[in-house]
């Protein structure tokens, strides 16, 4: 029963969905476990190039089972949107499980966390506005909604009514913005529920049957280490568990399921939203040096770094092996996909931070305190690059410039985990594959 989790080992937007897609074939099943529609991934459709936020992306396969796991929380508009538009494209989601216990995402979620952002003004976190944080909130609270309270009308408008009591006052009175009647919300989600409920399973009973039985099972997780709600740089994170053990939680799978952990590191890093960076290059308008914001928009325009789901520049920087330690021990990781190598084509010489400078202490482990990091001065290892030599039609290790192989073995070494697989251009056979496999 081979199963791997995918994971993005950075701030996410690692190039998951390209490695996803690449090696779904192997398995039986696709099941993403946390998260909602704040991840974003595109996916090359013959010449169409498609966006998904919800469903697993190896619903491109359709012959994978694509699962929506209890841990990652539906806004059903938005499900059942991505799900019209994927039939309109000619792809079926006939085969789509989604987990009874999954949270629902409501209009007041969404609400909270525009208008919660609004009040933390220059602290604010740069969420995805999505109403992800406040679902995760009621969740752990023990006063969300799940999907299958939509299968029974009388139990969902209870469950609004409760509700409602708690969050209108807080809308109105807290944020001055209008409040909702149970009827409003009825009307917006009931029809969601007749679409959904033939998809609507036992996801964890499926998946522990399914391993029963010898299949393989890919889990595919969102976002990435240090947007992990424990291990990431909180606050600026995101509200679920993204690191590899998350799967087994929003899965409802036994730890001991997981063989593989297969993380996912551009081949330099970026984040989107607040929070400390150590390595960012930061763009003039954010306050960086004409040199730095020559390097991050180098970085922003050779690797599209603009948000898949909110169309934002990305903020970018050099390859942080601090980081890359710290995700191959929390997650446990296998296996690395280095992703976008490519991109740094464009770069006379390379830099490579392996550890950070504070108060005159050195680092060369995530720091304790959240502090550290924000005033961390980043140590870099200098490495020639081979500026100008296209890459992108190499699919042998052996066929990278001497200068990209070194580049490629010094992060395997530094970090400690073999890379297994390399991506060198946007499509999926712009990859060299050096001795992945499922098993
Ligand atoms: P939220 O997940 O919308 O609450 O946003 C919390 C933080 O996670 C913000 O910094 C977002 O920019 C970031 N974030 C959420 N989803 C993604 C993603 O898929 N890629 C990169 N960053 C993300």
């Amino acid at each position: 029963m081979p199963s791997t989790v995918i994971v993005g080992a950075q701030w996410g937007d690692e190039g998951k969905g390209k490695v996803t897609d690449l090696i779904t074939s192997d398995y039986d099943f696709v099941v993403r476990f946390q998260g909602g529609n704040n991840a974003g991934h595109t996916v090359k459709h013959g010449e169409r190039t498609l966006a998904l936020h919800l469903m697993p992306s190896g619903i491109m396969d359709e012959v994978a089972i694509p699962v929506i796991g209890n841990g990652v929380v539906i806004d059903p508009g938005v499900l059942v949107e991505e799900m019209e538009m994927l039939e309109t494209e000619g792809i079926s989601c006939k085969n789509l499980k989604i987990s009874c216990d999954a949270h629902v995402i409501m209009p007041y979620h969404k609400d909270f966390d525009g208008a919660d952002e609004k009040r933390l003004g220059e602290n604010k976190i740069g969420t995805t506005k999505r109403g992800i944080g406040p679902c995760y909130q009621d969740k752990a609270a023990r006063k969300g909604i799940r999907i299958q309270d939509l299968l029974d009308e009388k139990i969902f408008r209870l469950k609004i009514e409760a509700a409602l009591s708690q969050k209108n006052p807080i809308l109105e009175k807290i944020y001055g913005l209008a409040p909702y009647t149970v009827d409003q919300i009825c009307e917006e989600y009931l029809p969601y529920a007749r679409i959904l409920k033939p998809f609507m399973t036992e996801s964890a009973q499926l998946l522990n049957t399914a391993l029963r039985e010898g299949k393989n099972i890919l889990f595919e997780g969102a976002q990435g280490t240090l947007l992990d709600i424990d291990h990431g740089t909180y606050p600026y994170v995101t509200s679920s568990s993204c690191c590899a053990g998350g799967a087994a939680i929003g899965a409802g799978v036994g730890p001991t399921a997981i063989n593989k952990v297969l993380g996912i590191q551009k081949a330099y890093i970026t984040r989107v939203g607040g929070g400390p960076f150590p390595t960012e290059q930061r763009y003039i308008e954010d306050g960086g040096s004409p040199e730095e914001s020559i390097i991050g928009n180098l970085f922003c325009t050779e690797g599209h770094e603009f948000g898949t789901t909110t169309g934002r520049k990305r903020r970018c920087g050099w390859f942080d092996a601090v980081i890359a330690r710290y995700a191959a021990e929390v997650n446990g990781l296998t296996d690395v996909a280095l992703t976008k190598l490519d991109v740094l084509s464009a770069f006379e010489t390379i830099k490579v931070c392996t550890a950070y400078e504070c108060e005159g202490k050195i680092y060369d482990y995530f720091p304790m305190q959240q502090s550290v990091l924000f005033h961390a001065k980043p140590i870099y290892e200098e490495l020639p690059g081979w500026k100008g030599t296209d890459i992108s039609t190499c699919r042998s290790f052996e066929e990278l410039p001497e200068n990209a192989q070194k580049y490629v073995e010094y992060i395997e070494e530094i970090a400690g985990v073999h890379i297994s697989i390399i991506g060198v251009g946007q499509d999926r056979q712009q990859t060299i594959v050096r001795g992945w496999t499922s098993k």
